[in-house]
């Protein structure tokens, strides 16, 4: 889960992050078509799918193509954002998206670098320098201030990274004006009364994974128009309410188990 792999056939491969869930049917593959060679190093899905159309539609069988997977062997994994626009020629494996107040960008290698801190201030920029590095387990974190200013933070490690990427991304557009709320940002975490929403599920209303964990196990809520009339999550395109019926599901057995 959250590993990267490659997934290829005949007609070439692509690298994308593993997610395992029971939303996808067993033995098969999903992945979004969305992503381009101008946000991702190699995940044009659409590659591996053989010329092949429908006689009559003309559609094409991109529903219907035999792949393998295995493990893309990164030595490091990365995590960043960023005000500026990234540049990510010495990554292996890299995917970046716009958010609100800059860029997130996950990213990977084949080799270690000989100096995390040199990719770091390569992919981060000059400013103000705060680090973090322990070498034993293979941890590197860096964030780079301008005044108060955020200009951006990196993570990296040996394993794949794991971090609260919503509560980051919110960072982006705050002051960092005292010790305390620099070194939370190098911890990767919230302290005190700020909430993690944890990862983003209903796009449509910015609602996260940790929000909806809340309405279930604090505000009792038993369905998923609960939950909608509770946070709001799944109430408009509805592509998110799979996925919250999984967290409410796995949330009630985990209960029932309790
Ligand atoms: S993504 Fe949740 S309602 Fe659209």
């Amino acid at each position: 889960e959250a590993d990267l792999v490659e997934i290829y056939n005949d007609l070439g491969s692509i690298v994308v992050r593993a997610l395992l869930t029971n939303r996808a049917r067993r033995k098969s593959v999903f992945v979004p078509m969305h992503w381009t060679d101008q946000f991702a190093s190699n995940a044009r899905v659409n590659s591996l799918v053989p010329a092949v159309v429908d006689p009559f539609s003309g559609q094409p069988a991109a529903k219907n193509t035999a792949c393998a997977i295995r493990p893309f062997a990164a030595a490091y994994h990365g995590f960043m954002v960023t005000r500026a626009e990234p540049a990510m020629a010495a990554a292996d494996y890299w995917a970046f998206a716009k958010c609100e107040g800059g860029w997130r960008v996950e990213f990977a290698g084949l080799q270690s670098p000989a100096k995390f801190l040199d990719l770091a201030t390569d992919l981060l920029g000059a400013g103000e320098l705060l680090a973090y590095q322990d070498q034993k387990a293979g941890e590197y974190r860096y964030a780079v201030f301008e005044g108060e200013q955020l200009n951006g933070a990196i993570y990296m490690s040996s394993a794949p990274v794991s971090i609260s990427r919503a509560w980051l991304v919110s960072r982006l557009g705050k002051a960092h004006e005292n010790r305390l709320n620099r070194y939370q940002l190098l911890a990767a975490r919230p302290s005190g009364t700020e909430i993690d929403i944890g990862s983003i599920v209903c796009s449509c209303f910015s609602v996260g994974r940790n929000q909806i964990l809340s309405a279930i196990t604090e505000k009792g809520c038993a369905n998923l128009a609960a939950i909608g009339n509770c946070v709001q999550a799944g109430t408009n395109c509805g592509s998110c309410r799979s996925e919250i019926a999984e967290i409410l599901n796995d949330t009630i057995v985990r209960q029932a188990a309790e």
